[in-house]
């Protein structure tokens, strides 16, 4: 195990009726707010009201900016950053799922740097400030209500690029598993993918004696995979949902990954999917990973093998373990289509004139991963894998 720092300071507040606490809560970090949201799904189920109703009782001032695009775009985030200097916003409260806390993250940073807030998102440029903000989820995928991370495309060259730094925290995570009932079903799979995908970034690793964090990661992936068709089959399962609402902060808020090198190559390779083609992070997950997965399980069969006994219930052939690792993919793949997910580039209608350049893209600042080290020629063969 290697020497590790954990530190995950977000507050969670989890349970039914808990975003009716919500002016309560950011009355502890700000008086005036940006209320930040997506495309229109809060107002349409009910959860606008119930924020704007908990924020007016604690006499809160707020305004609002929605239009928060899935894969979020850095235009919206400029147009944010001017309405919270202009209107003196202290606090920002991010109503939604990834796109929505990420749009927010990148206002938040934005308000204290001079320059555009892209290059943030281009470079190695350190975070010094950023407003504070909190979240109130409505859909278990990103972990992004306590992760570090921001991701941002801009339309000007299809970039899709993130940005690191504690500093971007949210103070705290309002999760009411209720909330997530009106999820259409192929964004609770996607939901669920991106999810397990973060666990197994961390998971494939070549940090040896990481015996406890290899068994969290493996019951968390054995909660949601058994959760997911619950959900699925009952919108309005909240034992289930609420398994999966937690799986997904715990996914990634720093734990599972603690004393160990963690991977990230697959999500890289995904980003540069989403940047050009704006398709659902966690479905275009569903196609990488896998492909990801057949590209690499060489690298440590063993460990591809351990996957899919603890993980899958793979009776292992003892004789062969490439055969046991390949049945772990295999496995992984049927699961993601089980719950509707696609598992190729074409059935996400992606045709293959650029998977060069994505590779291209995706290896411009070196390689990518690391329990693999990934060059262009190898992230264009896993595009290759992934189209049918
Ligand atoms: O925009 P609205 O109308 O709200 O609709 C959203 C959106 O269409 C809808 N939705 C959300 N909650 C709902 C709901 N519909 C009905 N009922 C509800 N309760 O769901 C759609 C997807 O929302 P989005 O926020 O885009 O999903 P997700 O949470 O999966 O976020 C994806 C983004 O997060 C980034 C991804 O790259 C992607 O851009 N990620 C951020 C990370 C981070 N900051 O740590 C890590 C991740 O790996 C990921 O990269
Ligand atoms: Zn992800």
């Amino acid at each position: 195990m290697d020497n590790f720092v954990f530190q995950n300071t977000t507050k969670i507040v989890f349970g039914k009726n808990t975003e009716q606490e919500v002016g309560e809560y950011t009355s502890k970090y700000g008086k005036k707010v940006l209320l930040h949201y997506g495309g229109g799904s809060i107002k349409k189920y009910g959860t606008y009201d119930k924020v704007v109703n908990s924020l007016e009782k604690a006499g809160i001032e707020y305004v609002e900016l929605g239009g928060v695009k899935s894969n979020p775009r850095v235009d919206l985030v400029r147009e944010g950053i001017k309405l919270v200097e202009k209107e003196n916003v202290d606090f920002i409260l991010a109503v939604g799922g990834g796109s929505v806390i990420d749009s927010a993250k990148a206002i938040a940073v934005g308000r204290y740097y001079d320059g555009d807030v892209w290059d943030l998102y281009q470079g190695q440029l350190k975070i010094k400030q950023a407003l504070p903000l909190g979240v109130v989820l409505t859909i278990p995928a990103a972990g992004s209500e306590s992760s570090d991370a921001s991701v941002i495309t801009n339309m000007d060259g299809m970039y899709k690029r993130s940005i690191h730094s504690d500093k971007i925290r949210p103070k705290f995570a309002i999760m009411n598993p209720e909330l997530t009932y009106t999820l259409p079903d192929y964004q609770t799979a996607a939901g669920a993918v991106d999810i397990m995908a973060h666990i197994m970034e961390r998971y494939f690793t070549n940090t040896p004696d990481v015996d406890f964090t290899d068994r969290l990661c493996e019951g968390s992936l054995k909660a949601v995979i058994s959760n997911v068709p619950k959900a699925l089959k009952e919108n309005d399962n909240y034992p289930a949902r609420a398994e999966i609402m937690w799986a997904s902060t715990i996914a990634h808020n720093g734990l599972l990954g603690t004393g160990r090198e963690e991977d990230w190559a697959s999500h890289q390779i995904e980003h540069e999917l989403s940047g050009i083609y704006d398709v659902a992070h966690g479905a275009g997950l569903a196609v990488i990973f896998p492909a990801w997965m057949e590209y690499v399980y060489k690298h440590d069969v063993e460990r591809f093998a351990q996957f899919a006994v603890r993980v899958w219930d793979v009776d292992p052939d003892f004789s062969d373990l490439n055969w046991t690792a390949k049945e772990g993919i295999r496995k992984t793949k049927e699961y993601f289509h089980s719950i509707g997910m696609p598992t190729t580039l074409n059935e996400l209608d992606i045709p293959g004139d650029r998977l060069e350049e994505m590779a291209e893209k995706c290896t411009e600042n070196g390689s990518v991963g690391s329990f693999l080290k990934l060059n262009k020629t190898d992230v264009l063969k896993i595009y290759r894998i992934a189209q049918e």
